[in-house]
């Protein structure tokens, strides 16, 4: 048995990790919050990473401040990329593959979150399900050959949240053109993640396909992620309790930088802070709600999400 396979998930940390030299990671809105830990993370143990951001600014940023950690040979890039454009996403997959033709892992970690008024992408889509499930469900689709042949993993980065809204994906009003929550439309989009994420490994085992698919939160973690989408009330109450009940972001990229690389990791599982209420704390198995495990609905979803981004995947 490897080393690797000897680790503890059990409170988990990067200091268990070894070099990751000649591994290249991708992943969705890393130039700020965990996203940008756990590129640090990943550049820290000797990985390629590469950024798949929506704003050139913001990347060139970053880039500038993890070259001046990791020096000028430390290996990131950024290839431009909004989830909220399916045109983007296809143009950028493909200037990525063009880029890279081995991906070890990608990390779907972008997301908007409790957007304080309902707003339709160019596509038609309500935009937390537009951005973090429709977008993520493309990528993943237009990348999966290049993952199957270096073996790789898809990493669908969750939320709490998938429990704690309607708990349902909202077939008959998918944009909630209705009943528009900031809230509930957010825990759909998580759900919708999951549950897709759940499904896919569940087609991967039927064809027993070299992929492997893990699912992480990061807790409760400060980042940005209210920052620019949530009502003012929100945001106020974020910035107080965040203080008091959240852990930092680079905590909160563990999951996922853990997801990513470990070995002995299982499917069906929820990677997470394991103390008050999944918030904070040691990285564990987390309790996952039967919800996002429910088959009917995730075929359902799976169907709708290949019509709506004109993909079909050959699961
Ligand atoms: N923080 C928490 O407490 C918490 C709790 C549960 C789950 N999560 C999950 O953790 C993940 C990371 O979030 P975070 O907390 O690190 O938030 P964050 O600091 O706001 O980072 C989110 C990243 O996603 C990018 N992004 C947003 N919309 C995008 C789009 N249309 N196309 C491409 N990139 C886009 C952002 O880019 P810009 O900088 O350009 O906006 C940013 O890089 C998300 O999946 C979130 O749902 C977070």
């Amino acid at each position: 048995m490897s080393r690797e396979h000897q680790h503890n998930i059990q409170g988990w940390t990067p200091a268990q990790l070894g070099s990751l030299a000649g591994k290249t990671y991708v992943i969705t809105g890393a130039n700020t919050g965990t996203g940008f830990e756990a590129t640090r993370v990943l550049l820290s143990k000797g990985a390629k990473v590469v950024m798949l951001n929506r704003n050139a600014e913001k990347s060139a940023l970053a880039i500038t401040t993890l070259k001046q950690e990791f020096g000028k040979k430390a290996d990131v890039t950024f290839v431009k990329m909004d989830l909220a454009v399916l045109n983007s996403v296809r143009e950028g997959a493909k200037e990525l593959m063009d880029k890279s033709s081995r991906i070890d892992a990608i990390i779907c970690n972008a997301a908007i979150a409790q957007v304080a008024k309902q707003e339709i992408t160019v596509d038609g889509f309500e935009s937390q399900l537009g951005v973090n499930h429709f977008g993520h469900f493309l990528l993943c689709g237009l990348l999966f050959k290049t993952i199957e042949k270096s073996e790789g993993r898809i990493v669908v980065v969750g939320s709490n949240a998938y429990k704690m809204g309607l708990k349902r994906i909202q077939f008959e009003d998918l944009n909630f053109d209705k009943n528009y929550t900031a809230w509930n439309s957010y825990a759909q989009s998580k759900l919708a993640q999951m549950m897709f994420a759940y499904e896919l490994q569940r087609r991967i085992e039927a064809k027993d396909i070299s992929i492997q698919v893990q699912v992480c939160h990061p807790g409760a973690s400060r980042t940005n992620l209210l920052k620019d989408t949530a009502s003012t009330f929100n945001k106020i109450v974020w910035s107080i309790l965040s203080r008091i009940i959240a852990q930092s972001a680079e905590k909160g990229s563990w999951p996922e930088v853990m997801c990513a690389v470990e070995k002995n990791l299982k499917p069906t599982t929820l990677y997470g802070p394991t103390k008050r209420a999944e918030m904070v704390g040691p990285i564990g198995n987390c309790p996952l709600d039967k919800v996002a495990l429910e088959q009917e609905m995730a075929t359902k979803l799976w169907k709708i999400s290949e019509e709506k981004t004109s993909l079909k995947w050959s699961l």
